[in-house]
């Protein structure tokens, strides 16, 4: 594992971007498996930045979403479809056929989707207060695969900022599981404030247990955690756990 504590939310976007940025110029048809959320909303401003002035190219690159929503369709402005084409699909070069989505109609195939097209080359993720990823909550146990999920009362408290009143929040999801991000090649995991630091902490210190979900990816042989400091603030004498840069 890799852990890279940075200033501020700028710097953790731009240091995103970069490695999402050589990895597309690396292998131009790049599996990349996105996050929503606000924390990425930078990253993909930085992508969009690239794409205009350094011509990076994402016409061969194919999406894969991480999580949806049930109940909202694609138009509505808080489905993650919505979030995607506003903050970053609309702006780049991307093909929308190359774009996609868990949904209710696709859960149970979309992990042989990922397979078949070669698997996740690089996976972004955020982090929920839980400690939650994609929209794994804590549970008894990690889920293998892509699947229907409830949310919590702390996720639905937590997201229904984005919307007018808590009770539009939906109570259910599709989500890629535990086993489908850890089959990424490479997870890139990003978090920004102190809202943060009890998630970023139970994930660097572990245990590893699914009452914090995102303590499974300290298995993963080539994880990066992008941090700012505030998010880091309770990694105190970690050093010898982390490769810290
Ligand atoms: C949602 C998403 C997660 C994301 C989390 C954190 O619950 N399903 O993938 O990591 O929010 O979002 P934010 O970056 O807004 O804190």
């Amino acid at each position: 594992m890799k852990l890279i504590i940075l200033n501020n939310e700028n710097e953790v976007a731009k240091k995103t971007a970069q490695i999402i940025g050589d990895k597309i110029k690396e292998k131009p048809r790049t599996n990349l498996g996105l996050a929503t959320g606000s924390t990425p909303i930078k990253t993909y401003e930085y992508l969009v930045k690239m794409h205009n002035e350094e011509g990076l190219s994402f016409k061969n690159v194919i999406t894969y979403n991480l999580d949806e929503y049930c109940s909202l369709d694609q138009y509505n402005i808080n489905s993650y479809r919505y979030f995607m084409n506003q903050h970053l699909f609309s702006k780049i070069n991307i093909k929308k056929d190359n774009t996609h989505f868990p949904d209710e109609d696709n859960f149970d195939v979309y992990d042989s989707l990922i397979n078949s097209c070669g698997g996740i080359d690089l996976q972004l993720l955020g982090i929920g207060v839980n400690a939650h990823i994609g929209f794994n909550e804590p549970s008894d146990a990690f889920s293998l695969y892509t699947s229907h999920v409830n949310l919590s009362e702390s996720t639905i408290k937590e997201n229904s900022r984005f919307f007018d009143t808590i009770d539009e929040v939906p109570k259910t999801a599709i989500t890629m599981g535990i086993g489908t991000i850890m089959k990424a090649k490479k997870i890139v995991l990003i978090a920004c404030g102190e809202k943060k630091e009890d998630a970023i902490f139970h994930l660097i210190k572990g245990p590893i247990m699914p009452k914090y979900p995102a303590s499974v990816l300290l298995l993963h042989p080539d994880l990066t955690i992008i941090v700012d400091n505030k998010a880091a603030r309770k990694l105190k004498n970690m050093e010898e756990k982390c490769k810290i840069t």
